[in-house]
Parts: structure tokens; sequence; C-alpha cells
């Protein structure tokens, strides 16, 4: 039997394990029609906590209902991208002709940007040529009583000014009652920068998701179920060992699960031995995909502050950290505010700070040299 588990980001888990609750809240929302306030929705929470296998299936909720589902990642020049899947679907809409992005302002050539008129018009353009693209489609679809879903992945304030066209246009669509949904997600810090924008108040609105961890003895049920039901038998003790190990963390699910699988070769039985080789390499894995990258990314003051926090064995005092960094404490908390913002720590209580991901205090311990030789800015 083919791996059941896949280890791979933004891939559709074999089962989308303890997101009933949200998974049904979506289907309310787009059955109890037009203006239900969970159409204009997001979700967050850390990485690999998976954001992206939600919003996957929040569309294969909505394509059951025959709606159209697009699903743009919001990264440069998504807008065009949306605007173009909008138009060239194989519905009717692609003999209606689109208006023209630029207007020619005062007798300026089309095309050419000058005038600070331009620069302040494009984005009400832009909106404008969304919303016309995304009304058509609806046009077509609502005739049939279906409805349009866009999914944007990985907002980010970078991409602020098409952002701010797609929010403007989809304020305006939902306002027309039109039979649209429209769910963002992304990372907490990211997420609450685009919030805070000035123009995409509207957004604040939106229904929010925070994702965490899923409970292990969920965790544990549903090993139980994709092991046996592929083919696989598992003692408790080995579905214990299994479950405790993912720590509740989605990506670590996918991780330890296929290895413990891809180990069984040649045998029906999952046994105790096997699965804590794949813990060993599912943890291996996650520092390779997951904690290194992260690492990678910060400076050299706040990798050290990280490793200062890694030599306790649960939540760190933040005066204790500047202690041992030998700073004074608003020097370290300058860190510790970076650190947060980043999504790497959290403060699960006042004066208090944890890693965000799990396994990343062993990673550190075991690697956390290595990183702080290496590279760092700073
Ligand atoms: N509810 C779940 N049950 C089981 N596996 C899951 C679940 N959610 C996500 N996964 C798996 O966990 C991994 C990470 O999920 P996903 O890529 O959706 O996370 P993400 O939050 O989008 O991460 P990132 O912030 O890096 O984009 C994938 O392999 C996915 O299949
Ligand atoms: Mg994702």
């Amino acid at each position: 039997m083919a791996n059941p588990f896949k280890p791979t980001a933004g891939m559709t888990p074999p089962v989308l394990i303890g997101r009933e609750d949200d998974l049904e809240e979506f289907e309310m929302a787009l059955d109890n029609g037009v203006g239900d306030l969970g159409r204009l929705a997001y979700v967050t929470g850390p990485r690999g906590i998976g954001k992206t296998a939600l919003l996957n299936a929040y569309g294969d909720i909505a394509r059951a209902r025959k709606w159209d589902v697009i699903d743009e990642t919001a990264d440069q020049g998504f807008l065009d991208r949306l605007v173009e899947a909008l138009t060239n679907a194989k519905t009717k809409v692609r003999s209606v002709e689109l208006p023209t992005v630029r207007m020619d302002l005062g007798g300026t050539p089309v095309g050419v940007s000058t005038s600070l008129g331009s620069i302040s018009l494009e984005p009400t353009q832009r909106a404008l040529t969304f919303r016309r693209a995304a009304g058509q489609r609806l046009d077509t679809l609502e005739k049939k009583n279906r409805g349009l879903l866009i999914t944007l992945d990985e907002v980010q304030a970078s991409d602020i000014t098409e952002l701010r066209a797609l929010a403007t246009g989809m304020q305006h669509l939902i306002r027309e009652r039109r039979n649209v949904a429209f769910v963002f997600a992304g990372l907490p810090s990211m997420v609450e920068d685009v919030l805070n924008d000035s123009v995409l108040t509207f957004l604040r609105r939106a229904n929010r998701t925070v994702l965490s961890g899923i409970p292990i003895p969920e965790v544990h049920h549903a090993f139980r179920t994709i092991i046996t039901s592929n083919g696989k038998q598992a003692s408790d003790e080995v579905l214990d060992a299994l479950s405790a190990s993912t720590r509740g963390y989605p990506f670590m699910i996918q991780l330890v699960g296929y290895w413990a699988w891809a180990y069984t070769k040649g045998s029906n039985v999952i046994t105790l031995e096997t699965t804590q080789k794949a813990i060993r390499r599912a943890q291996r894995g996650l520092g390779d995909m997951v904690h290194a990258p992260e690492i990678d990314g910060l400076s050299s003051m706040q990798k050290e502050y990280l490793l200062a926090m890694a030599q306790d064995d649960g939540p760190s005092a933040t005066a204790e950290i500047a202690k041992r960094l030998d700073r004074d404490i608003h020097y370290a908390n300058v860190y510790r505010t970076q650190l947060i913002k980043e999504d790497v720590i959290y403060s699960p209580a006042w004066g208090q700070v944890d890693f965000k991901l799990p396994y990343m205090r062993d990673y550190l311990r075991e690697h956390g040299a290595y990183h702080f030789l290496h590279s760092g800015t700073e």
C-alpha cells in the first residue's frame, strides 16, 4: 500500500485531523446564503500548523456545492493572475470584454504614469478591474445558483497595494450581495500587519480562525484509523508513542507517520522499535525543513536569545534570559519583541517566553552552535 502520510508543505493530508468545527462553520457560511459573516474569513497560526491544508479543504467544500474556486498565493502579481483566472474560465464570461486598466488622465498618454494622479488612481482602477471581472463571472454563476470562492494564501503586507485593490473590490461585491466568499491565510504577524493597514479596515470584520495544535487523543485516534484502513497494524503502545511524539503539531503528524510507515516495509505490523526510529528520523526532518530555515533567517543576537532560552526545559523568565546574555532587561526585550513578531516565540505569561514550535528547543540544544558559527547578520 502506498504511504498514506504526506509530509509536504501545503499538501492536503489524507485525513484532516481536528478541524471538524472549522469545516462545519465554513459549510454553514456557504449554506446560509449571501450575507453570512463566515463568507469573509481568515485563517492564521504558526508555520506548519495547517493553514494551507484548511484553505484547500474550504475549497473542496465550495466545489462540492458547485462553486467556482480560485486559489491564489499573495506574492507579487497575484491580482493580475486572479483577474486572468476570473476571465479565462471555461464559462461564457470569456466573450465579455474587460475594461482597460489605465485611464487616460487629462491628456497624458495611456501608459505614461508620471502624474501623481495615476499613482493614486491605480489602486482604484485595479480594484475596479477585479470587481468587474468577478462581477461578470458571478453573473454567469448566480444564474445557476452557484457562487465564487477566492482563497488567498500567505498574505503579507509587502504586497499591500494589490491587497488593497482586492479587498476594496471584495467589499463592494459583498455590499452588492453577490454570492461570493473570500478567505485569506497567513502567519499571525503578517496577517496583523495587513489588518492594521488603514485601507484594509474592512478586513478586520472578517471571521477569524486561529489554528493551534491538535489534541493528542484526536491524533491517536486518527493514527489508528489511517494505519488500519491502509492495511497495517499498530499496538496501543505504538499509537501512544507516535501520537505523543507529534505534540499535536500537524507537520510532525505527517512526518512521523510517513517514517513509521516507510520503515515498516515488508511487514504489516509497525513495531515499537520501528516507531522509535521513525520518531528520531521525523525530528531530524522537522529540524531540516522547519527549524533550520527559520533560524537561518534571524540575526545573531536573535539566535543568541533563542540559545539562552533553550537552556530551560520549559518557559523562560525574560529577566533570567537577560542575565544569561549579560545585557540589561530593556536591551534583551528588544530581541524578545522581534522574535515574538517573527512568530518564533510567544509569551505564555507575564515576564515569560517560550518556543512556538515543537522541538525547537531540542533542535537548538543539538545544532544551535552550528547556526551560531555560520552566518548571522549584525
Ligand atoms: N489537520 C491536519 N491533520 C493532519 N495533517 C495536517 C493537518 N493540517 C495540516 N496537515 C499537514 O501538515 C503539514 C503542514 O500543513 P500546511 O502546509 O497546511 O501548514 P501551513 O500552516 O500552511 O504552513 P506554512 O505557514 O509553512 O505555510 C502538511 O504536510 C499537511 O498535510
Ligand atoms: Mg501554508
